[in-house]
């Protein structure tokens, strides 16, 4: 596996990949890699002869009092797993910033003004800034991202669209623990009280879900039901918020319809912030 550091060699050997008529795929990453980026990785290697993984904690997508400083950090695990993975380089710039960097990337949309959005003021620019520039050094012809950060994706997606970058951006399924807790570089940080309540947030979605499936499609009734399981099975967790919102416009809904809805919900655990979410989707027809 190539290891590369600097912009110049990295867009010198996708420049190769690509003159030799190979396809690449990115799975952009900050790191600290869990079974949930390795199925990213995997989906790229399905999607593409050739696979870069970059590994960049990137500072202007955490705000001032965010985790930036005691993100994990752990290249040498990183590198050994890519390896046994066959991943073909791993990207890891020691800054995607030039001294003075002063251009400036943002989608301005109801896609980063709602859900984490609202309550992460920069965070959806410091990312499309930082997946921008990935984009145009390594000029991948396809990207994985996951579904766990559904937000990213679409706002990521659109990015792509604006600015023509003709990346084709793939979408890969949340990776669980057993008991239902999606899998995130921000679960090691949970006390061991906080990690067993931690699975509520994906039994409140299950619990939204279900409702919806067996006829109930008022938004309101729907959250309430939420807020309520989530109550009952994390009394530690603090819900900053539980949404049903329309799943490509993200606007607000009062009634789930046919385009269905995605819920997403955001709970802190003392410092610690996780996210989940899940689709609500009407089965179509084939
Ligand atoms: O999802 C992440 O890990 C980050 O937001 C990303 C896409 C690597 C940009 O820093």
């Amino acid at each position: 596996m190539e290891v590369i550091r600097s912009a110049a060699e990295m867009r010198a050997w996708s420049e190769q990949v690509r003159c030799g008529g190979a396809e690449l795929c990115l799975v952009p990453t900050m790191g600290s890699l869990h079974e949930g980026h390795l199925s990213l990785a995997r989906e790229a290697r399905r999607r593409a002869d050739v696979v870069a993984v970059s590994i960049y904690v990137n500072p202007t997508q955490f705000g001032p009092g965010g985790d930036y400083e005691r993100y994990p950090r752990d290249e040498k695990r990183d590198l050994e797993l890519l390896r046994e993975l066959g991943v073909d380089c791993a990207f890891i710039p020691k800054s995607m910033y030039p001294p003075g960097d002063s251009t400036f990337i943002e989608v301005r949309s109801k896609l980063t003004e709602v859900l984490c959005g609202s309550r992460r003021p920069g965070h959806f620019a410091g990312v499309a800034r930082v997946v921008a520039k990935l984009f145009i050094i390594v000029a991948p012809h396809r990207a994985v991202f996951g579904l766990k950060d559904y937000q990213q994706l679409l706002v990521v997606r659109r990015l792509v669209r604006d600015l023509h970058l003709g990346v084709e951006i793939v979408a890969a399924p949340i990776v669980r623990d057993a008991d239902g807790l999606a899998l995130s570089s921000r679960n090691r940080y949970l006390t061991p009280e906080q990690r067993r309540q931690a699975p509520a947030l994906h039994s409140a979605l299950r619990a939204v879900e279900a409702a919806w499936k067996a006829g109930e499609d008022s938004v309101h009734n729907l959250v309430s039901l939420g807020h309520r399981t989530l109550k009952e099975q994390a009394p530690d967790g603090r819900l900053e918020y539980l949404e049903l919102r329309h799943p490509a416009t993200l606007e607000g809904l009062e009634f789930v319809g046919w385009d269905g809805a995605l819920a997403a919900l955001a709970v802190r655990f003392g410092d610690t912030r996780l996210i989940d979410n899940i689709l609500l989707q009407h089965e179509r027809d084939a």
